[in-house]
């Protein structure tokens, strides 16, 4: 008896040990699930640590913002109602919304009737990191049709429109021989317009077909657009250097600048500041009209030491004497910058125009003599003063740079200076330090 119970004492233990095991094994902890839950965490942490940080953006884009009204009260002595009522934009804080969130940036490409826009386009495919974020927009003036059939041959790649008003643009006199400049104005105005109302685009690189474009063209803009949204004091990114000859550039390629020269040739637009121009777009010569004070308000332009783009129209609008004693000289970036890996922020106004004067004006001084002579005791950057209009004509002839002014801007000056370099040296060309303000007379 006893034995029996011994060994039902036993045989019991041994099925409760079994099914003990048998639930462990079958409810053992999943540890899978713990590490899946992990990464989950971890990314709900980099959505939050990426919403905090665009918080802080809008914060500090508003607080510019209100730093901008609160100059303008000071410079006009208008109070802030009427400086509102000029610009009921100034306050909205559209500009702040999405800028880190993969914006969707429209490409928009100018064409009338040249079939070379094929070398254009396939650069545009080439480089283009995707069609989600970089829509492409062809606008044809013209009515060309063998352009028509080669942009057409790239089918769902690109949208193609085509502008309705093909008339005559009746002109007399003088203004007679300048009827492309009118047409292409009238072309950039109802393109515009489309890209912005009826495509619904927010922001758009505006290009021509007669661009070549450089490896990391869209990594420049895709980087540079959060500063255009954030900067009051900005009214365009361009991807083009005036002065960019071989020998005027070092070669930095992720160097970049503040110009209150716009540049234009491949130039990125928010539709803030196309609201501010669309009623007041003029009939030609719009890219000297966004020049103007009334325009620029101040504003400026990110422009890069190495071009982005080159042109290779010489046959176009303007003459080709241009093209053959300039244009054709520009440098085009070949080296691929990761642009957005790199802080930026040095480039908002705040930062740069600190460091931007005390750059310049710590440098050495030399006269043009002595630098056209290569007789500088120092090494590094120097500078050389401007006083006039003549002074700067004459400096700039020396030294190979584009000799003149728009809206008394020269061309890429920042605070009226100009830097470009000279036997592997930087150089600043630059007005005395007590510069106020640029003379509109200066043509
Ligand atoms: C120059 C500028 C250009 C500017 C234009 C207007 C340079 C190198 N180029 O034009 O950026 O837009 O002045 O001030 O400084 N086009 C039309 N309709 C026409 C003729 C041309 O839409 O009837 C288009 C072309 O396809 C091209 C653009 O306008 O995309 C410029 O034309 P182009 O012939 O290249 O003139 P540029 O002298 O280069
Ligand atoms: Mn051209």
């Amino acid at each position: 008896m006893r034995r029996k119970t011994f060994y039902l004492i036993g045989c019991l233990s041994f099925i409760c040990w079994t099914a003990v095991l048998c639930y462990l094994f079958v409810h053992k902890p999943n540890t899978i699930k713990y590490v899946y839950k992990y990464e989950e965490v971890n990314k709900e942490v980099d959505i939050l640590e990426n919403e905090l940080k665009q918080q802080l953006k809008s914060n500090e884009a508003l607080l510019m913002t209100l730093k901008n009204i609160k100059e303008q009260i000071i410079k006009t002595g208008k109070d802030i109602k009427h400086i509102l009522a000029e610009n009921p934009s100034a306050l909205s804080m559209d500009r702040t919304v999405d800028i880190n969130k993969d914006p969707v940036i429209c490409v928009l490409l100018f064409a009338c009737n040249r079939i070379t826009i094929k070398r254009n386009l396939d650069q545009l495919l080439k480089y283009r990191p995707n069609p989600r974020n970089f829509p492409i927009v062809v606008s044809q003036d013209c009515g060309h049709e063998p352009t028509r059939k080669v942009i057409q041959s790239y089918g769902e790649q690109l949208t193609l429109i085509r502008q309705p008003d093909q008339s005559d643009i009746p002109l007399t006199g003088k203004a007679k021989k300048f009827k492309g400049y009118y047409k292409i104005a009238r072309h950039y105005g109802w393109a515009l317009n489309q890209t912005f109302h009826t495509l619904n685009y927010d922001t758009v690189i505006i290009i021509e077909d007669d661009l070549d474009l450089s490896p990391d063209f869209f990594e420049y803009f895709r980087a540079l657009y959060p500063l255009l949204k954030t900067d009051p004091t900005l009214y365009c990114i361009s991807a083009w250097n005036d002065n960019g000859k071989d020998g005027l550039v070092s070669n930095e390629a992720d160097k970049l600048f503040r110009s209150d020269f716009f540049p234009g040739l491949g130039w990125m637009l928010t539709k803030d500041i196309w609201l501010e121009f669309e009623n007041k777009w003029p009939k030609a010569f719009w890219d000297d009209w966004i020049r103007e004070p009334a325009q620029r308000k101040d504003r400026a332009c990110i422009r890069p030491e190495m071009s982005r783009t080159r042109t290779f129209g010489k046959i176009g609008v303007s003459n080709g004497l241009f093209y053959e004693k300039h244009l054709k000289f520009i440098k085009l970036n070949e080296e691929s910058v990761p642009f957005t890996q790199i802080n930026l922020t040095y480039l908002l106004k705040e930062n740069y125009d600190v460091d931007w004067v005390k750059t310049v004006y710590g440098s050495p001084t030399v006269t043009l003599q002595q630098l056209l002579r290569s007789d500088i005791p120092s090494d590094g950057p120097i500078r050389i003063t401007y006083g006039s209009k003549d002074g700067y004509k004459k400096a700039a002839k020396a030294l190979g740079l584009m000799d003149d002014f728009k809206s008394g801007v020269p061309r890429t000056g920042y605070r009226g200076v100009v830097t470009f370099m000279r036997k592997g040296r930087r150089v600043y060309l630059a007005p005395p330090p007590t510069w106020k303000q640029y003379d509109i007379t200066w043509r």
